[in-house]
């Protein structure tokens, strides 16, 4: 754990972006991980996961709504991050499909309308979390799971989601997608508001060529320069240039 300023940090493995961040995301800390369709967010936040479990051992969970796990877990592996190969991280690495639990629901009987999905995500991640310590968590996507939250006051159920899942003590991830019109700013600005932390992919084209950048739109605990800067990803490798 790094404590370059006297807050134990969970490193992102990103070069350039733990610069940034002194050191790392805070431990404990709720981060968003924005940016429009295609911008590498699955990747880049399944990346940290995978780093830290090879590196320093530390247990991670990727939730998925939006991709099956199959489908991750090929496109993890085609990036060279397979949970077995030449290291076996699959007792530090765990990937749990939501999916999957939407399927049980409705064998069971009961709708997608009258489950509470924000309850039975965290319900999810109690049962989990007594058998495996999970030190970092991925929710992929927050939009996904808004849209499933079908329920009359979702910004004060968002509010206390948040918190309850910050009493759990991991370091969290959420993936949130922007700019593609589905979003009536409900969610997302309130979102923005509570979180600790916003990290911004963005994808820009010029002529022909799409540029990524990447930047640091806030971190409470950390005092992060504000500007955007290249990001260069090669394999499951982020490098963010000139930070
Ligand atoms: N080095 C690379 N440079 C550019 N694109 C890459 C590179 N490596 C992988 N990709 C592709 O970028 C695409 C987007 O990655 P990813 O799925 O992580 O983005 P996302 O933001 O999660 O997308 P979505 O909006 O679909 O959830 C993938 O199809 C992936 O194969
Ligand atoms: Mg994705």
């Amino acid at each position: 754990m790094s404590a370059s300023s006297g807050v134990p940090r969970v490193p992102t493995f990103v070069t350039g972006l733990d610069n940034i961040l002194n050191g790392g995301i805070p431990q404990g800390a709720t981060v968003v991980i924005e940016g429009s369709a295609g911008t590498m967010k699955s990747t880049l936040t399944y990346a940290i996961l995978y780093q830290n479990a090879l590196r320093r051992g530390t247990h991670g969970l990727y939730m998925t709504l939006e991709q099956s796990r199959t489908d991750l877990e090929e496109q993890m592996s085609e990036l060279g991050m397979a949970r077995t190969g030449q290291v076996d991280l699959k007792d530090r690495l765990a990937i749990v499909d939501l999916g999957e639990l939407r399927h049980f629901l409705a064998e069971a009987g009961e709708s997608d309308l009258t489950t509470d999905w924000f309850k039975s995500v965290l319900r999810q991640l109690r049962s989990f979390k007594s058998e495996f310590p999970v030190g970092l968590f991925v929710l992929d996507s927050m939009n996904a799971l808004l849209s499933l939250h079908n329920k009359e006051n979702p910004r004060v159920d968002l509010f206390h989601f948040l918190r309850e899942l910050k009493e759990l003590g991991m370091t969290s991830l959420l993936i949130s997608e922007i700019g593609d019109g589905s979003d009536t700013g409900l969610g997302r600005t309130t979102l923005d508001y509570l979180v600790d932390g916003i990290i911004r992919m963005e994808a820009n084209r010029v002529q022909d060529i799409v540029n990524m950048q990447m930047g640091v739109v806030k971190m409470r605990k950390s005092s992060h320069k504000r500007s955007f800067h290249p990001l260069i990803v090669s394999r499951g490798r982020f490098e963010v240039v000139g930070a």
